[in-house]
């Protein structure tokens, strides 16, 4: 592997987490709030968006500077029909030793199979609730969760590897810990809890509504005694506990109570090919105009690299002294950035 850079506080560029449109079919309130993203919203048009070929160009430089694993995300990224391709570029011209995919699993079960042909390894599947009234109301438009199930179960089918993403709201769904748990568990696939965050500018947060990791994981062991277990890989974002009678295991997301900053090895690319260097970042630099600027190859790597550099972002570290002054940084939004 080659020697990468690493940033200002020693972090080395290890996954490349891809937004592919900053579109999507649902409206969770917590991410793309429906009074926002209405009809009017300006969402990316043809032009300001990678092609496919672009995104190739790119993660290659990224790859070249130690990059191990990418995600696509959106949006919702599977509205890009033709996601296989960029699959099939990342597995087998870039050797991208993981290839994953986030998406909301409306659309999975007619395309789980060609994107695991395409090679893809895994898929995290957002899924917040089990019960149709609190699920319609959190992917903000009354869908049906059946649907989001019957794709699980069909990339199951395909052989991807699943886990399943679940955003924690005090007193939206908070009630269902022990049901989504005892679901997931059954089925063998990883349940992570994502404590509610603050991303972009418009979703409403509110502390009060944040359900601590520490309290989540309390509930599920007065049922189903945890043990905790070490990362699966370093910087992992999760917290991983294993269910003491062999059936499975759960993860933590806790960017609010418990911060992960120190080991973040994540670089973002947005939809119109800017690189962020943190979630909660306001601005990116603009690769994509770079790369249609003819910057290629080595330049290209060396422009990256530069920006990996001088990279200080620690701002789910900061976020608690930031509201006590109350200071309010602008943000980019989730959608647009990838999550
Ligand atoms: P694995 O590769 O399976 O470990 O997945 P992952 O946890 O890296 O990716 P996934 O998209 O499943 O992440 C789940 C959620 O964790 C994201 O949607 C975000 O909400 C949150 N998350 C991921 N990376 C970061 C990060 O760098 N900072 C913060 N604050 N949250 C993150
Ligand atoms: N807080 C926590 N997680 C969020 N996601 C989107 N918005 C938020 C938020 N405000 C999650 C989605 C999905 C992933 C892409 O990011 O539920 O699992
Ligand atoms: Fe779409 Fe995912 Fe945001 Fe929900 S969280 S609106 S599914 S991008
Ligand atoms: Fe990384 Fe920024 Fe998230 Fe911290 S807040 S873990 S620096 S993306």
């Amino acid at each position: 592997m080659s020697a990468g850079p690493v940033d200002r506080h020693q972090r080395p560029l290890r996954d490349l987490r891809i937004s592919v449109t900053d579109r999507c079919n649902f409206r969770c309130p917590y991410c793309m709030p429906k009074e926002v993203f209405g009809p009017g919203y300006a969402f990316l048009r043809d032009p300001q968006l990678m092609s496919f070929d672009e995104v190739a160009e790119i993660a290659r430089a990224f790859v070249a500077l130690g990059v191990e694993k990418v995600r696509l995300t959106g949006g919702e990224p599977l509205l890009r029909a033709d996601l296989p391709e960029l699959v099939r570029v990342l597995k087998t011209e870039l050797r991208v030793r993981d290839v994953a995919l986030t998406t909301n699993g409306w659309l999975l079960a007619q395309r789980a199979a060609a994107l695991r042909e395409a090679g893809l390894d895994r898929v995290s599947v957002s899924l917040d609730s089990l019960d149709p009234v609190t699920a319609g109301r959190m992917n903000g438009l009354g869908f049906s969760v059946d649907r989001v199930l019957a794709g699980i179960a069909a990339a199951e089918q395909a052989g991807l590897a699943i886990k399943i993403n679940t955003v924690m709201q005090r007193g939206v769904n908070d009630h269902e810990i022990l049901a989504l748990a005892e679901y997931f568990r059954e089925r063998g696939h990883p349940l992570r809890f994502i404590e509610f965050m603050d991303v972009g500018n418009t979703n409403h947060w509110d502390r009060a509504q944040v359900l601590p990791a520490r309290e989540i994981v309390e509930r599920i062991h007065a049922r189903w005694p945890l043990e905790p277990i070490g990362p699966a890989y370093r910087g992992e974002v999760a917290a991983r506990y294993r269910y003491a009678d062999g059936r499975g295991e759960i993860g933590l997301i806790s960017s609010v109570t418990e911060p992960f900053c120190r080991d973040c090895h994540r670089a973002r690319l947005s939809a119109d090919g800017r690189f962020f260097t943190c979630l909660f970042a306001a601005l990116g630099w603009d690769v994509l105009g770079a790369v249609r600027a003819g910057v290629r190859g080595p330049a290209l790597e060396a422009f990256l690299s530069r920006i990996w550099s001088g990279r200080m972002d620690r701002y789910s570290d900061e976020r608690a002294e930031l509201i006590s002054r109350g200071e309010v940084r602008p943000k980019a939004e989730m959608s647009y950035l990838g999550g």
